[in-house]
C-alpha cells in the first residue's frame, strides 16, 4: 500500500468517526430527548438506558478512533513532533489543528463523567435484601434528578465541543479559522 492510500484510508476513519459522533449526539440531544418527554416516564426510562448503552459504545468507539486516526496521519506526514512545539501556534492551520484537539479532549473529559460517574448513578438499582427505608427510596430519587440534569448539560456540552472541534478540523485545509 501506498503513503498516499494510507493516507486516504486514515482520512476516512477520522471524517467517519467525527461524522457518526456529531451526528449521534446532536441526534440523541436535539430528536431523542425531547422525544422520551412524550412517553411515560416508566417507558422513557428503559428506552434511554438501553439507547444509553449503545451510545456509550458508540460514541467511545468514535472519540478512540479520531484520536487514532488523526495521531497516525500525523506521524506518516512526519508532523507529530510538530504538535508538541510552540511552533504549531505560528499559523492559522497549526491553530486550528490545536483547536481540534483541545475540544476532543474536552469531549473525553465531559463523556468520562457521563460514562463513568453519572450513568452509574442513574442505573443504581436497590435490592429488596438491603431492605431500604423511604428515605433511601427517596435520596436515590433525588440522586438521580441531579445525575439527570448534569446528563443532560454534559450531552448539550458535546454538541458544542464535538461540533467545534469539527468546524476547526474542516478550516484545517483551508488555511484555519484564524
Ligand atoms: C471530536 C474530535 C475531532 C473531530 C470532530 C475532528 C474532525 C476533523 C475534520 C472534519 C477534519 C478535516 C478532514 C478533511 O479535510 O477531510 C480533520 C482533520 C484532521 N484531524 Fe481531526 N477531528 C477530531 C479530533 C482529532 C484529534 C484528537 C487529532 C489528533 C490527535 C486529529 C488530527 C487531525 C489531522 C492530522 C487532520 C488532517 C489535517 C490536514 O489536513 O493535514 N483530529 N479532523
Amino acid at each position: 500500500m501506498t503513503l498516499l492510500t494510507l493516507l486516504f484510508i486514515l482520512r476516512i476513519v477520522h471524517d467517519l468517526a467525527a461524522a457518526i459522533l456529531v451526528g449521534s449526539v446532536i441526534f440523541s440531544y436535539f430528536l431523542l430527548r425531547p422525544a422520551l418527554r412524550l412517553i411515560p416516564p416508566a417507558h422513557a426510562v428503559v428506552v434511554a438506558q438501553r439507547v444509553g448503552n449503545l451510545f456509550t459504545y458508540t460514541g467511545w468507539t468514535a472519540l478512540v478512533l479520531l484520536f487514532l486516526s488523526g495521531l497516525l496521519r500525523l506521524y506518516y506526514t512526519g508532523r507529530l513532533g510538530f504538535i508538541f512545539t510552540l511552533g504549531l501556534f505560528a499559523h492559522g492551520p497549526g491553530r486550528s489543528l490545536a483547536i481540534m484537539i483541545l475540544f476532543w479532549f474536552f469531549t473525553v473529559v465531559s463523556s468520562t463523567a457521563m460514562t463513568f460517574v453519572l450513568r452509574p448513578k442513574l442505573m443504581k438499582k436497590l435490592t429488596i435484601s438491603a431492605n431500604p427505608t423511604l428515605a433511601d427510596v427517596e435520596k436515590r430519587r433525588a440522586t438521580q434528578m441531579t445525575a439527570s440534569t448534569w446528563l443532560d448539560r454534559l450531552q448539550l456540552s458535546n454538541v458544542i465541543t464535538s461540533t467545534l472541534a469539527l468546524i476547526a478540523g474542516a478550516a484545517i485545509a483551508h488555511g484555519g479559522l484564524f
